[in-house]
């Protein structure tokens, strides 16, 4: 297993440049939790992500849907967020689990309000505010 993430960044671009290095890493099926509070850095980290696999569109928070598709790259892209969702089954109608046998990568923010949704494989990267810049650590999987 490859060591876990945890690093200071000192400014915007150490953010992308760490979601490119994650980006890279990637072969498709993966699931990554971008967990933090409000401003903490998870679409900026997204962004990186995303540019990393070649699409060149726009990478926001999916603000009036509930997934954002980023399609045309090197891996297809879902970005969840779980902010407005109410109640579980919102995600499972809108096929949250057809989403995760596609073989892309599943990115999503705000996971800890519905935990349960996520396979065990996830990546939880938590982001926090600190000394102007951010922090970022990569929590150990229970199992
Ligand atoms: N390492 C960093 N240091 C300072 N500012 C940063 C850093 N990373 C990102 N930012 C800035 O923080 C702001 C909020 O970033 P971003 O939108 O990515 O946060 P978010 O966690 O997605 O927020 P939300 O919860 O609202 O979706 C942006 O202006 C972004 O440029
Ligand atoms: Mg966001």
């Amino acid at each position: 297993m490859s060591e876990l993430i945890s690093r200071y960044l000192s400014d915007v671009a150490a953010t992308l440049e760490l979601g490119r290095e994650i980006g890279r890493g990637l072969r498709g099926g993966e699931v990554i939790a971008l967990s933090g509070d409000l401003g903490a850095g998870k679409t900026t980290l997204a962004q990186g992500l995303v540019g990393s696999l070649g699409y060149r569109g726009e990478v926001t928070s999916p603000t009036f849907s509930l997934v954002q598709e980023y399609l045309g790259g090197t891996l297809d892209v879902f970005h969840f967020d779980f902010y407005r969702v109410e109640e579980e089954y919102e995600l499972l109608d809108l096929g949250w689990d057809d989403y995760l046998d596609r073989g892309g990568l599943v990115m999503v923010e705000w996971p800890a309000l519905f935990p349960q949704l996520l396979p065990k494989k996830t990546r939880w990267l938590e982001l926090s505010h600190k000394n102007g810049g951010r922090f970022i650590e990569e929590i150990a999987a229970f199992s």
